[in-house]
C-alpha cells in the first residue's frame, strides 16, 4: 500500500479490447468491496461514461478542466453505482488539440491533478486510456502505480507484448513507487483451441506476470453495456460478473 489513492492505469495497444470495459466494470466490482473508487476518462472517445449510466452535462471533462485550470473535482459526477466518475468531457477539436499539447508540455500534470482529488487512504483511481501509443497513454503510465495491460487470447495481441513491456520500461518502471504491470485476458473462449494455445503461450511468456484470472467472452457484457450498466448490475449471475469480482478481489489485495 502506498499513501493515498492507488492510480490503476488500463493499456492495450490493440483497440478493441476491452479497456473501457474493464475500467467500467472493474470500478464497479471494487465498490461492491467497499473501495472508494474514481474512474477517468483519458480518451477522447469519451465512451466510459456510456458504461456508467451518465446523463450530465456532456461537456464538462477533464480536458476542458486542464485547458480552464480548474480543478478536476467540479467535473467529477457520482455513478448510481458510487464512484466517481470524470469523463474526457467533449470538446472541439483546436480544444482537443491544445489540451494535448498541454500534456505533451506537461508530462507529470495528470499526476499533480490526480493528488489533488480528495479521496481516503484506501482510494483507487483508475483510469482508461485510447489504444496505443499517446500522450494520454504517456500521463496516464508516468503517475500509475499499478498498470494493467489488457490482451485477447490471439495472436495479434501476443505479438503487442513486447511493445507494452518497452512503454512499462519507458515511463513506469524507472520510477520507485511503480508497484507492476500485469496482463489480463479478456474475451477468452475456453471451446476454441486457437485461445487455448494462445492462452498458454501468453501463460509461458508471462508467468506470474499474469493475472490469475481470466475474463471470459459473455454475451451478458455487451447486453449490460447496450443498457449502460456494469455487468454485475444487468445479469448479477453471469461468468462475467463472477470474473470482474476475481479480478477486483485480486486487485485489491495489492493497491
Ligand atoms: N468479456 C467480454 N465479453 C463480451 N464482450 C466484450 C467483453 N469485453 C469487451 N466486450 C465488448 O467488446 C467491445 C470493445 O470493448 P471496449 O470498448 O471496452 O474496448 P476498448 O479496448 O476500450 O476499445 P478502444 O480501444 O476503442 O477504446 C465492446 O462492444 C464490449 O462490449
Ligand atoms: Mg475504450
Amino acid at each position: 500500500m502506498t499513501s493515498g489513492p492507488a492510480v490503476v492505469a488500463v493499456v492495450s495497444p490493440k483497440g478493441g479490447v476491452g479497456k473501457t470495459t474493464v475500467v467500467a466494470n472493474l470500478a464497479a466490482a471494487l465498490c461492491d468491496r467497499g473501495r472508494d473508487v474514481t474512474v477517468v476518462d483519458l480518451d477522447p472517445q469519451n465512451a466510459l461514461r456510456l458504461h456508467l449510466q451518465m446523463t450530465l452535462d456532456e461537456s464538462r471533462g477533464i480536458a476542458l478542466q486542464a485547458l480552464q485550470d480548474q480543478p478536476l473535482a467540479e467535473a467529477c459526477f457520482m455513478s448510481p453505482q458510487g464512484m466517481r466518475v470524470l469523463p474526457y468531457g467533449t470538446l472541439s477539436e483546436s480544444d482537443r488539440s491544445d489540451f494535448e499539447q498541454l500534456l505533451r508540455d506537461n508530462p507529470e500534470w495528470l499526476g499533480r491533478a490526480l493528488a489533488e482529488l480528495e479521496q481516503g487512504e484506501s482510494g483507487l483511481i483508475l483510469i482508461d486510456t485510447p489504444p496505443g501509443g499517446s500522450v494520454y497513454l504517456q500521463q496516464a503510465l508516468l503517475c500509475a502505480q499499478f498498470a494493467l495491460l489488457v490482451l485477447l487470447p490471439d495472436a495479434a495481441s501476443f505479438v503487442t507484448i513486447a511493445s507494452m513491456e518497452r512503454w512499462l520500461d519507458d515511463y513506469s518502471r524507472p520510477r520507485p513507487e511503480f508497484q507492476g504491470g500485469y496482463y489480463v485476458v479478456n474475451r477468452m473462449n475456453n471451446a476454441r483451441a486457437l485461445c487455448r494455445d494462445v492462452f498458454t503461450a501468453m501463460d509461458r511468456e508471462l508467468g506470474a506476470r499474469m493475472v490469475p484470472h481470466t475474463l471470459h467472452f459473455d454475451a451478458a457484457v455487451e447486453e449490460a453495456m447496450a443498457s449502460q450498466l456494469p455487468v454485475s448490475r444487468y445479469a448479477p449471475d453471469s461468468i462475467a460478473t463472477r470474473d470482474f469480482r476475481a479480478v477486483a478481489g485480486w486487485l485489491s489485495e495489492r493497491v
